[in-house]
C-alpha cells in the first residue's frame, strides 16, 4: 500500500496510511511519539568502569514481563548510558514523579562524559542494594536491574534488564500498595509535553466463569470512578 499523504498534512480530511519509510525519519518519529502516549519515564542511572556516575531519562521504557520481572528501555544511538552498560551491565530505573520533572529534564542535557548530571541537577547519589550504579535519592521508587541483553538494529538499542531489587519510600504507600496519586508519576507526551495523572477509574477484570451465559450488557464490567 502506498502512503496516503507524502508529508504531515495540516488537517486530515481522510484516513492516514503510511509505513516507517514513507516520511522523513524525524516526521515518523514525531508521529509515533505523539501516538504512543502517555509513556512512563525510566530515569536510568549507570556507572562507567572508571566509576563515573550517569543519569538520563528514557521514555522508550516499560515493564516487559513479571515471571521473572523485566524492564526494557531503548537508546537511539550510542549514548553515555549505553556505553556505561557495556562496561558495567547494571542500571537503576529511577521512577520520575512530578516533583522531579524539571530536574529530570535537565539531566537530558548532552553533558560531556566527565560532567556529572547528579551535580548539575543537585541530585543525591545513594548506594543501591544490589547493583553498582547509584540510585537518585530524591526519587520515590527505584528499580535495580542487571542487563541480560542489548538488542541492536541500526540506531535502535533495546536494553533488557532483569529486575533484582526495588526500593520504595513510605510516602507513596497506602492500603497495602503503591497509591498512584501519591506516587504522582510524570506521563511523557511528545516533544516537550508532559502530563499528570487525571481522574482515576477502576474496571473489574472479566473472567469467563462470570461472563458465560450472560448478555454482553450484563457481562461487561463498567468503569467506576475511584
Ligand atoms: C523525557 C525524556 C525522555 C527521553 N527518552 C529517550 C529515549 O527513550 N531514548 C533516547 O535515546 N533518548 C531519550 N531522551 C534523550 C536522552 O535523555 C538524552 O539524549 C541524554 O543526553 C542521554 O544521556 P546519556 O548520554 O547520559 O545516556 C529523552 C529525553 C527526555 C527529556
Amino acid at each position: 500500500m502506498t502512503a496516503s499523504h507524502s508529508a504531515p498534512p495540516q488537517t486530515l480530511e481522510s484516513d492516514l496510511e503510511l509505513g516507517p519509510g514513507d516520511w522523513e525519519a524525524r516526521e515518523f518519529y514525531h508521529l509515533m511519539t505523539a501516538l504512543v502516549i502517555p509513556r512512563p519515564i525510566g530515569w536510568i542511572s549507570t556507572i562507567s568502569a572508571a566509576g563515573v556516575s550517569n543519569v538520563a531519562p528514557y521514555s522508550y521504557f516499560n515493564m516487559m514481563g513479571n515471571d521473572p520481572p523485566y524492564v526494557a528501555f531503548a537508546s537511539t544511538g550510542v549514548k553515555d548510558s549505553l556505553r556505561n552498560l557495556r562496561e558495567v551491565p547494571q542500571f537503576v530505573a529511577n521512577i520520575v514523579t512530578m516533583h522531579l520533572l524539571e530536574k529530570m529534564n535537565f539531566t537530558s542535557t548532552d553533558f560531556p562524559k566527565d560532567e556529572s548530571e547528579f551535580g548539575w541537577a543537585e541530585l543525591t547519589p545513594a548506594p543501591s542494594a544490589k547493583v553498582k550504579p547509584f540510585r537518585v535519592k530524591e526519587a520515590r521508587a527505584h528499580i535495580e536491574c542487571e542487563v541480560k541483553e542489548i538488542y541492536t538494529d541500526h540506531n535502535t538499542n533495546i536494553v533488557l534488564g532483569r529486575i533484582v531489587h526495588t526500593h520504595i519510600v513510605p510516602s507513596v504507600w497506602k492500603n497495602g500498595r503503591v497509591d498512584p496519586k501519591l506516587l504522582d508519576p510524570v506521563c511523557r507526551l511528545s516533544g516537550s509535553g508532559y502530563a499528570q495523572l487525571g481522574e482515576l477509574v477502576n474496571v473489574a477484570r472479566p473472567f469467563w466463569k462470570d461472563v458465560q451465559g450472560k448478555e454482553r450488557e450484563e457481562a461487561m464490567p463498567r468503569a467506576v470512578k475511584r
